[in-house]
């Protein structure tokens, strides 16, 4: 586990007050697109949504995983997955037509910073626009997808 002090959290803010808008953009889209499914806490729905809270983390380790994380939401995934021990089988919808290559950065980097303690994400913010168009550029659909989450092998 990894503890940051407050002042810690203060300097980043303050150093990153750029991104830092571009994460209170990324908070009004996941309340406007997101939370339907993945609740306002993010903790997810049983058979509705998987929880998005401390799992997503370990897929910045790669750039597979970075992959998946612009993919997901350019292109949706469907089909039986299993995280936390919960199995869901749903249709997580594609984002590429109604969100810019910049606002999907900018949810996934929300989603990375607080609720899954990626505590730089506002200061680095973890997944670049270039990372989405370059993920999008294979026009995914949503069963590759969830391929690529199988590939992955993050332990679930
Ligand atoms: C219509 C419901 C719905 C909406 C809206 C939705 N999702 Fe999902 N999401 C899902 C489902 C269902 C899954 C699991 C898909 C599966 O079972 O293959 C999922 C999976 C995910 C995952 C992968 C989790 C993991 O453990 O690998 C992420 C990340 C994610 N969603 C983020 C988002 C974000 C960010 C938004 C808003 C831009 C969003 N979702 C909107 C239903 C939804």
């Amino acid at each position: 586990m990894r503890f940051v002090s407050a002042g810690v959290i203060l300097a980043l803010v303050g150093a990153a007050a750029p991104t830092l808008a571009a994460n209170d953009q990324g908070k009004a889209i996941f309340a406007e697109r997101c939370v339907l499914c993945h609740q306002e806490d993010a903790h997810g729905a049983a058979g509705v949504a998987p929880s998005l809270v401390g799992t997503l983390a370990p897929n910045l380790g790669s750039s597979e995983g970075k992959r998946y994380l612009s993919q997901i939401l350019v292109s949706g995934m469907i089909g039986p997955i299993v995280t936390e021990g919960h199995k869901f089988s749903g249709l997580m919808p594609p984002f590429r037509a109604d969100l810019s290559d910049g606002e999907i950065a900018a949810v996934i980097n929300y989603v990375l910073g607080t609720y899954n303690g990626v505590a730089d994400a506002t200061a680095t913010s973890p997944i670049a626009p270039a990372d989405v168009a370059a993920a999008s550029a294979g026009n995914p659909v949503a069963t590759d997808t969830r391929k690529l989450r199988e590939s992955i092998g993050v332990p679930r």
